[in-house]
C-alpha cells in the first residue's frame, strides 16, 4: 500500500476524502470540525512594553482562558490574556524584571530565547520550576554590548514545553539598535501554529504528531489568520519575524516586494542582503527590511522538507512542513514616498574562523526505538542519552572558544539550539561556509552534520542545548552544558 504523507493527508482532509483515504494506514486524525477562522482583518500587534530609565518591570501571567485566536473566541493559553503575549522592547545594558505568575494547572517557567544573559539564579534559569498558583521573580541584566536583534520568550519546563508553546505561550523581545534605522514603520510578526476544534478548544496531538513534532492546522501571524497590512509605494518597513511554531519550519516569500535581510537571530550582516525568501526553523527569527512597490502581495509560508523518514517514514508518514500559502497580505497603494535614507553600515561581525579552538567536541542527535509500542516508544537522544537535569554533559571553561560538530544519524532534521551563547556556523557536512553566520538555532539535516564555533564568554553556570522541535526536547533530546 502506498503510504500517506502528512502533506498528502492534509490535502486529502481539505478535499473531504480523508476518512476514506486513511483506512488501514494507521494514521488517525481526529477529523470532525475544526475552528473556522475569521480571515483578513487588519494586522494587530501585541502590546509593546518599553524599558524606561534602564529597567523594564512587568508581571506576566500565564493562564488558560478564553482568548481571541484567529478572530474567534478560543480556549487556549496566553500571557496576560493574549496570544502572542506583549512585546518587550529593551536596550543593551537594561535590566528586565519579570514577575511570572503561574495560573496554569501545570508547572511552568520562563526562558528568554537568545538573550545573552546569565543562566543562573533569577536569570535565564531553565531549572526553575514555578508550580500552579506560584510566582517567580526573574531579574535579567543585559550587558552593555548586548547584540541588537529579535528574540523571544516562552516556557521551558521540561516535559511541558511543546504543550505550552503550542497552546499559545510566547512573545517577542526586541533589543533596539544603538540608532534607529531609517524606516517608515516597524512591525512585529510572530508566526505560530495551533490546532483548535470547532468549539475553539485545543486539540491534543497524537503520538505520531509528537514523534514528528506537532504542526497546527492554523498558521497564525500575531494570532490572526491572513491579516492584511497596508503601506504606500516606496516605503521601507522593518519586519521582526519570530518562528514561534512548536515544530514547523517556515519558508517565507513576499513576491512582488523587495526584502533585505539584516540578519537571523542575533546575527547581523555588515550590509542588508537582498533575499527572495527566508527559511526559519522553529525558534529562528529574522530581521527584514521590506521596500514596497505598488500592488498587492501575499506573504506566503511555503513547505520545507525536514528530512523524510526513509523506510521508517513509509510507515509513519513524511516529515514535511507543508505549503500553507498566504499567511498575510500586503496592500501597497496611494502616493509614493521619496526613498528613505540609506541603511548605515554595521560593524563587521566577530569571526571565530581565525581562532584556534581550545576544544573540539562531537555531539550526535539520534532517534531510536525506545521502550513501548508504536511512535510513543521512539527515543530521542543526544550522545545516546536522554536529558537528565542532574547530569552535566559538557563542561566548558568561561572565555574558551570551542568547536562543536553536531551530527544527526536520524532520518529527520533537528534544529539544534544552545542557550546564552550564539553559535557561528563554520562548516556544513564538512564543507566550510564562506560567510559569517551567527545563529542560536541551527538546523542539522537528516543524516548530516554542522560544525559551529562558540565563544563561551562572560557567563558561568549551567544551561541547556536541545532540539527546538519542542516535542523532541520534551522527550529527552536535550543536554546540560556548564561553564566555569
Ligand atoms: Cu526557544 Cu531552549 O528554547
Ligand atoms: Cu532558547
Ligand atoms: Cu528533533
Amino acid at each position: 500500500m502506498r503510504p500517506i504523507s502528512r502533506r498528502h493527508a492534509l490535502q486529502l482532509a481539505g478535499l473531504g476524502v480523508l476518512s476514506a483515504a486513511v483506512g488501514g494506514t494507521g494514521i488517525v486524525l481526529s477529523g470532525g470540525s475544526r475552528l473556522d477562522p475569521a480571515v483578513g482583518a487588519q494586522l494587530s500587534e501585541p502590546e509593546a512594553l518599553r524599558s524606561e530609565g534602564g529597567v523594564l518591570r512587568l508581571r506576566l501571567e500565564a493562564a488558560e482562558g478564553s482568548l481571541t485566536v484567529a478572530g474567534r473566541r478560543a480556549r487556549a493559553y496566553g500571557y496576560n490574556g493574549s496570544l502572542p503575549g506583549p512585546t518587550l522592547r529593551l536596550r543593551p545594558g537594561d535590566r528586565l524584571q519579570v514577575q511570572l505568575v503561574n495560573r496554569l494547572d501545570a508547572p511552568t517557567n520562563l526562558h528568554v530565547h537568545g538573550l545573552y544573559v546569565s543562566p543562573e539564579g533569577k536569570g535565564d534559569n531553565v531549572f526553575v520550576t514555578v508550580q500552579p498558583g506560584e510566582t517567580f521573580d526573574y531579574d535579567y541584566r543585559l550587558p552593555d554590548d548586548h547584540p541588537p536583534g529579535v528574540y523571544w520568550y516562552h516556557p521551558h519546563h521540561h516535559g511541558m514545553v511543546a504543550d505550552q508553546v503550542f497552546g499559545g505561550l510566547y512573545g517577542a523581545i526586541l533589543v533596539e539598535d544603538p540608532q534607529d534605522l531609517p524606516v517608515a514603520r516597524e512591525r512585529v510578526l510572530v508566526v505560530s501554529d495551533i490546532t483548535l476544534d470547532g468549539a475553539g478548544r485545543l486539540q491534543q496531538p497524537s503520538g505520531m504528531d509528537q514523534m514528528m513534532g506537532r504542526e497546527g492546522d492554523l498558521v497564525l501571524v500575531n494570532g490572526q489568520v491572513r491579516p492584511s497590512l497596508t503601506a504606500r509605494p516606496g516605503e521601507r518597513e522593518r519586519w521582526r519575524i519570530v518562528n514561534a511554531c512548536a515544530a514547523r519550519y517556515v519558508r517565507l516569500r513576499l513576491d512582488g516586494q523587495r526584502m533585505d535581510l539584516l540578519g537571523i537571530d542575533s546575527g547581523r550582516y555588515p550590509e542588508p542582503r537582498s533575499v527572495e525568501e527566508v527559511v526559519l526553523a522553529t525558534g529562528n527569527r529574522a530581521d527584514v527590511l521590506v521596500t514596497t512597490t505598488e500592488g498587492s502581495s501575499a506573504l506566503e509560508v511555503l513547505g520545507v522538507d525536514r528530512g523524510g523518514m526513509g523506510a521508517m517514514g513509509g510507515m509513519m508518514g513524511g516529515s514535511f512542513s507543508g505549503d500553507v500559502g498566504t499567511v498575510a497580505t500586503l496592500e501597497v497603494t496611494g502616493g509614493s514616498v521619496t526613498a528613505a535614507a540609506p541603511i548605515p553600515p554595521r560593524p563587521e561581525p566577530r569571526d571565530l574562523r581565525g581562532v584556534e579552538p581550545a576544544g573540539r567536541r562531537r555531539l550526535v542527535f539520534a532517534m531510536g526505538m525506545g521502550g513501548g509500542i508504536g511512535p510513543g516508544g521512539m527515543s530521542f537522544t543526544i550522545d545516546g542519552r536522554e536529558f537528565d537535569p542532574d547530569r552535566v554533559d559538557q563542561e566548558v571553561v568561561v572565555g574558551a572558544v570551542e568547536e562543536w560538530t553536531i551530527g544527526n544519524t536520524s532520518p529527520m532534521g533537528h534544529p539544534m539550539h544552545l542557550h546564552v551563547w550564539p553559535m557561528q556556523i563554520v562548516a556544513e557536512d564538512g564543507r566550510p561556509v564562506d560567510d559569517v553566520r551567527w545563529q542560536d538555532v541551527v538546523n542539522v539535516p537528516a543524516g548530516g552534520e554542522v560544525t559551529v564555533r562558540i565563544s563561551f564568554d562572560r557567563f558561568g553556570g549551567r544551561t541547556v542545548y536541545h532540539c527546538h522541535i519542542l516535542d523532541h526536547e520534551d522527550r529527552g533530546m536535550m543536554g546540560v552544558v556548564e561553564a566555569r
